[in-house]
């Protein structure tokens, strides 16, 4: 073995970073065996050095994270910051200056991963990032490695943990969206802002990034639609219920059935109780893929949390220190196909359609017409009188496949009927 250690730059010492560099104490000796020589903790840059960090040597902490990436004798970089900048900039900076980066950074790498990826080729240098989707859970090297020799067609995945309990939660005990996220909230699951949960945010970002691999091509933030779950309702839980589905905040990246194009999205979905994904509960993460040849697999696991994201932090610390030893670089970027990303509206799945409508002769026919005009094949409709005696009913429409822009067509026009008192709610329904 070396003796000569590999020295590692830490920035951000948070949550995550302070598991990394404790996991980097404690397991020192298993990772200097696996990696063929010792890993040194040669420096941590914070914003705030006063705070207490227990076991990671004072004189280690700096301010200066510039400064610290741009020593020279630094081999990787750990990248636990978040957020665009400086993030980008210290990267940037960390491959000018030889060393290779290890980041979690998933906002960064869904906005400008061909950058970076290109600034690593630069510079023979290695951009690992398994922590950056689904926390612990083994997917980005799946995707790059054990998958190369395959064709993926489908990712659908749950990628965020705050929702996925919320929505749990709502399942399970019948409570609604605020309650729901009030105990999020008291149990840490849901930041003070939950913004980039709730909306969806976070998940377009790992949407963007896992298609990006999936397919070997360039999927952009930008290139992914994106509906939170803020809008799910109890009502959605029960008629899900009577379909035999739940619902799940999805991540869903596709590749056209010819092959020439792919599409990504995050939006609520109900989807059949028998789908594996159904049973994801709580604060968990799973992604199932479909490929040509190995047909049906699935990844399960903790998405979030200092020790399983400190985990995949530390996969790829040894995978990138092993690269060093070998004076070689692990895969790269894989864009090479350059498909076009299609726009929402020529997605094709199946709706889920509950509409408030008068209870008279006639309004059956009327709404399944406006249905046929848009070229929308119904698959089943339920309807409810209601017991408030103002005379109107429910009517559940669920559809075959159809386009999105097909399904936004004919909802325009059911809102246009006078009969239609309102559309309660609209819903894909996914995974069958
Ligand atoms: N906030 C995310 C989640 C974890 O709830 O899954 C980090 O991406």
């Amino acid at each position: 073995m070396r003796t000569r250690p590999l020295k590692v730059a830490l920035l951000g010492c948070g949550v995550v970073g302070s598991e990394v560099a404790r996991i980097m104490t404690t397991h020192a000796d298993d990772l200097a065996a696996r990696i063929g020589a010792p890993v040194e903790l040669a420096g941590v840059a914070v914003r705030r050095p006063s705070k207490v960090r227990e076991g990671i040597d004072p004189a280690l902490v700096t301010t200066d994270a510039t400064a610290l990436v741009k020593r020279g004798d630094i081999d990787v970089v750990v990248e636990v910051i978040g957020g665009i900048e400086p993030a980008r900039s210290l990267i940037t900076t960390a491959f000018e200056h030889g060393a290779s980066v290890v980041s979690a950074n998933k906002a960064l790498l869904a906005q400008d991963g061909a950058a970076l990826h290109a600034a690593a080729d630069d510079h023979d240098a290695d951009l690992y990032y398994e922590a950056a989707v689904a926390g612990a859970i083994p997917l980005i090297r799946p995707l790059r490695e054990s998958l190369a020799g395959d064709k993926v067609n489908r990712v659908l995945g749950i990628v965020n943990g705050t929702t996925n309990f919320i929505l749990d939660k709502m399942d399970s005990t019948g409570a609604g969206y605020q309650e729901a996220l009030d105990e999020a909230t008291a149990l840490g699951y849901a930041e003070a802002d939950p913004t980039a949960d709730v909306e969806g945010f976070d998940a377009a970002a790992k949407a963007a990034i896992l298609a990006g691999i999936a397919f070997h091509t360039r999927v952009r933030l930008d290139d992914v639609y994106r509906e939170g779950m803020i809008e799910v309702t109890s009502a959605d839980f029960a008629s899900a219920k009577a379909m035999g589905c739940t619902i799940k905040l999805l991540a869903i990246c596709e590749r056209a059935a010819d092959g020439g194009s792919v599409t990504a999205r995050v939006h609520p979905a109900m989807i059949p109780l028998s789908h594996p994904l159904a049973s994801v509960r709580g604060a968990y993460n799973a992604v199932f893929v479909e490929s040509d040849a190995a047909g049906q697999l699935m990844f399960y696991g903790p998405g979030a949390g200092g020790a399983p994201t400190a985990s995949a932090v530390l996969g790829d610390l040894v995978a990138v220190c092993r690269n060093k030893l070998s004076g070689a670089t692990g895969p790269g970027d894989s864009a090479y196909t350059q498909l076009p990303v299609s726009p929402m509206g020529e997605v094709v799945t199946r709706y889920h359609i509950s509409l408030d409508v008068a209870d008279k002769p006639g309004v059956l026919a009327q709404v399944a017409t406006v249905f046929a005009e848009h070229g929308v094949s119904i698959d089943t409709v339920r309807q409810q009188g209601r017991q408030d005696g103002g005379g109107d009913a429910s009517l559940v429409v669920v559809t075959h496949r159809a386009s999105d822009a097909s399904l936004t067509g004919t909802v325009e026009a059911l809102r246009n009927l006078d009969t239609v008192r309102g559309v309660a709610s609209i819903m894909r329904v996914e995974g069958e």
